[in-house]
């Protein structure tokens, strides 16, 4: 391809080459005429991705090219394909009017589209798509652009908590250092985001050059790792976007300190905006609280349960309104009413400030602000509002004139296309009317012209015809011709007739040719003056939605709240939590109120600052703790909670840790990461954190695992966090006789038979007895199993055997149970899967497997 060869290869051809070779990490669409073409490895790589023809096209003497294309058209279509799969993709256009250029025609990118990068293509409804940007010195530097909802925010936070805080919000691609592509931390970044796509960028980008531009803030100057953070994003975007770099406001710096801390891993363990096996938000915390009927309210609801809050007073403003909301059902359906009819304000907006926005989403744009004083109205005849509400209504702008100007200027139903006309109303533009009287009355005036004209000459016959090569001309019969006046210009003589133009036909023929092509014109250059119009009132537009949203997320959770029958819950100064009959949002949704069981639960400085729970699998252990969890995070996030009573005090930070058996869906040396994570718990939590530790060192074996969790349950018992502890190892029951703030509670089981009967009940005391063998029963492992266990325990309890020796009592094993003398061929099976590879739905496809063997 190079070398000897490239000296032949067709001018358009080193044209692409020269592109291609700026951006070798994009796939590049090339344009052509009416297409975007791929060449190459990109055609090659592509064409069975989006499932294009892959074809060929001479490159030069003795050089094809693999091609492959798409119409412009549906570009965007295909686009979107290539960057949900991971690729970059950069569009080359063609940057002169190939009608009137010379030789080649000057083509250059335009702009490359990225993960993070892609706000005029679909974006999901419900959830926003980050770029983050990440900058380490003596503190991690973190920022975050969201350019379909105008956010551009930056941070600070310590080099220990920096991943936590950047994984939150699940960005779609970050920027970061290219010396960090080796670290430890990328591969766990992967880890947790398996789809995110990592850019590296050299040192300059994270100067403070681009970033002091835009902000022009001494105030920032103490943020420098954050500002840098941001820096890098600006680059980024002059490189990729640079159309939108001078559209983007300032980024501005938020304190994670104000709100409770949720690591990445108990986001994910809590399931609290999606689910641990398939991702989706079905049974997650989110898809219980949201009722909300606007895309921006759906938005704003998953960021407060991310981001719930730390401060009393705010949380209390929120409950405020909540509370308000949750007693007038009808002041609730007329507002959902209102807002149901609203598009995504938010992001109509902010496509309008970037310019982004076509003349169907002006329109709609248009329609939304119709709505407006609706919800004014609906809170017209109420007095008392709480403080949020007023403030709210305070937010929502007027527009009176932004309407009247749409609907005075805008058709009512315009396309989606730019440049197709058919946007703008009469009576905007005396001459866009004119042009397109011209064109609707081509007719009339060709025949007002023709009249005058026989008129003035006398010749009853003379007519207007029309021809390919002379367009608009008169026709005068030979014997008609001596009457012909001097401003008539012969054109043409036939056997019959002679043709003839004049000045002021010629005029109007070209007045009617080009005023299709003029009327396109200008409605584009109306639309985007209506556009740069619209974009003056993006402060207020930005305000309204975000007021919107507000009232949307308000109303749901109160709206919520009364269908499951929660209560508001008391917040107060005091430390720890008393929650009475509490539930688990999420399960008693699915399995139904009436059959979950509902339990209390106590922490209490001093008396009850960490709880053991001890128990049978299966026993609602989990369910206790994670009910906890997310009970103080739905408290903090201003909602109401499903018990009966609840009284909190405001925790600081939120922890659970899942021990590594129960955790499959990392896959990772579990073991190894559990330990960190509690590491990492250890280091943080303070005296105002809730811990929730289930299982934790099941990933070891049971002494280790025992003697870790013991060590760590009384270092976070010094350190005085309030704790909650699930655990099997019956031997940290002891812990409860030792100290005074550590109490023991059980899931009860009843004994009937041989079986046991889950209660799911919590008690106080520690459990009496395992019950493995019992739920190992239940499970349908074989009766003849299940004795054989019983003899093996017993004789465990009689000889007190502290390590159980595997091998004394697998050589008994075999004499004694025929069933494993000969090795089912599943077992073989097992022992060739690798653990640590496969995901949680493949495993349950193989114990179904497994399971269909066994029949
Ligand atoms: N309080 C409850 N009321 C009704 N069902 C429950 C309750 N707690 C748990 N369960 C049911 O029992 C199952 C197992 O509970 P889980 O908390 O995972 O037990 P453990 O952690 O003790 O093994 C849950 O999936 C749920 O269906
Ligand atoms: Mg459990």
């Amino acid at each position: 391809m190079r070398g000897s060869v490239k000296a032949e290869i067709t001018p358009m051809f080193k044209q692409y080459f020269k592109v291609k070779h700026q951006y070798p990490d994009a796939v590049l669409f090339f344009r052509l005429g009416d297409f975007y073409e791929m060449f190459f490895e990109d055609a090659e790589t592509v064409a069975p991705l989006l499932g294009l023809v892959l074809t060929k096209r001479e490159a030069g003497k003795g050089l094809t090219a693999p091609m492959c294309g798409v119409p412009v058209e549906k570009a965007l279509f295909y686009i979107q394909k290539l960057v949900d799969l991971g690729f970059k993709v950069a569009i080359c256009e063609q940057v002169e009017d190939p009608a009137t250029s010379k030789g080649l025609v000057k083509r250059e990118v335009v702009k490359i589209y990225t993960p993070g990068l892609m706000v005029d293509l679909e974006l999901p409804e419900k959830s926003k798509t980050y770029l983050a940007s990440l900058y380490l010195d003596k503190k991690a530097g973190l920022a975050f652009l969201e350019l379909s909802c105008g956010e551009f925010i930056f941070t600070e936070v310590n080099r220990e908590t920096f991943l936590s805080e950047l994984l939150k919000r699940e960005p779609r691609e970050i920027l970061c250092l290219e010396e960090f592509a080796e670290s430890e931390w990328i591969s766990l970044i992967k880890g947790s985001l398996p789809k995110v796509h990592l850019s590296f960028l050299d040192k300059r980008a994270f100067g403070l050059t681009q970033v002091e531009d835009l902000l022009k803030l001494p105030y920032y100057e103490r943020y420098q790792e954050g500002l840098k953070a941001a820096n890098a994003i600006l680059v980024y975007l002059q490189n990729y976007q640079p159309h939108l770099l001078d559209k983007i406001e300032a980024p501005v710096f938020y304190y994670p300190e104000e709100f409770l801390f949720l690591d990445e891993a108990t986001k994910r363990n809590l399931e609290l905006v999606k689910n641990l096996w398939d991702g989706s938000e079905k049974y997650s915390l989110f898809w219980v609280l949201d009722a909300t009927v606007t895309p921006m309210g759906a938005r704003l609801l998953k960021e407060w349960i991310i981001y719930p809050l730390r401060d009393i007073n705010q949380i209390k403003l929120r409950q405020e309104a909540v509370s308000f909301l949750v007693e007038k059902p009808d002041l609730r359906d007329a507002l959902r009413e209102v807002l149901k009819k609203l598009p995504d304000l938010e992001r109509l907006s902010t496509k309008c400030s970037l310019r982004l926005i076509n003349p169907k989403e002006m329109a709609l744009l248009r329609d939304s602000l119709k709505y407006l004083p609706e919800i004014k109205e609906i809170f017209s005849e109420i007095d008392q509002l709480p403080r949020l509400l007023r403030d709210i209504l305070s937010q929502l702008g007027e527009f009176t004139g932004l309407y009247q100007r749409l609907c005075e200027v805008l058709v009512e139903n315009p396309p989606y296309t730019l440049k197709d006309g058919g946007i703008i109303k009469r009576g905007i533009d005396p001459t866009l009317d004119e042009l397109r009287d011209l064109k609707d009355h081509a007719v009339d005036y060709l025949s007002a012209i023709e009249r005058k004209e026989r008129e003035k000459t006398g010749i009853p016959n003379l007519r207007i015809g029309y021809n390919r090569v002379f367009g608009y001309y008169f026709e005068v019969s030979k014997g008609n011709v001596r009457l012909v006046p001097p401003y008539f210009e012969r054109k043409q003589t036939l056997t019959n007739v002679e043709r003839f133009v004049t000045p002021e036909l010629k005029e109007l023929e070209q007045k009617i040719i080009t005023a299709e092509e003029k009327i396109k014109n200008l409605e584009y250059e109306l639309f985007l003056g209506l556009r740069e119009e619209v974009a003056q009132y993006k402060e207020d537009l930005k305000r309204t939605s975000l007021g919107l949203a507000t009232l949307d997320v308000l109303v749901s959770l109160a709206k919520v709240a009364v269908e499951n029958d929660y209560v508001c819950p008391e917040i107060t100064e005091e430390e720890g939590l008393y929650i009475e009959e509490g539930r688990h949002p999420v399960i008693e949704k699915i399995q139904g109120k009436e059959r979950f069981i509902p339990n209390s639960v106590e922490l209490k400085k001093d008396e009850a600052v960490l709880l053991v729970i001890t128990g049978p699998n299966m026993g609602g252990k989990s369910t206790y703790l994670r009910q906890t969890a997310l009970i103080v995070i739905m408290a903090q996030m201003g909602s109401f909670v499903p018990a009966k009573y609840a009284r909190l005090g405001v925790f600081d930070k939120v922890f659970t840790r899942i021990g590594a058996g129960d955790e499959l869906a990392r896959g990772k040396s579990t073991f190894m990461v559990e330990m960190s994570e509690c590491a990492y718990i250890l280091k943080n939590a303070t005296s105002k954190s809730l811990v929730v530790l289930d299982e934790v060192g099941r990933g070891t074996s049971t002494y280790d695992g025992m003697s870790i969790a013991w060590a760590i349950a009384e270092n976070l018992y010094e350190k005085k966090v309030f704790t909650l502890l699930a655990t099997h190892y019956f031997e940290l029951t002891e812990l409860g006789k030792i100290y005074t703030g550590i109490k023991n509670y059980h899931v009860a089981v009843k004994e009937w038979q041989d079986d046991i009967i889950f209660m799911y009940k919590v008690l106080p005391g520690a459990a009496n007895k395992s019950h493995g063998i019992e739920v190992a029963k239940l499970a349908g492992i074989p009766q003849e199993v299940v004795d054989r266990a019983k003899e093996i325990l017993y004789k465990l309890e009689r000889k007190n055997l502290k390590e159980p020796s595997e091998t004394k009592i697998a050589s008994k094993r075999v004499t004694q149970l025929s069933i494993f003398d000969r090795e089912h061929p599943v077992l073989q099976k097992i022992r060739n899967l690798n653990i640590e590879e496969i995901t949680p739905v493949e495993a349950l496809n193989f114990l179904w497997e497994i399971k269909k063997e066994l029949k």
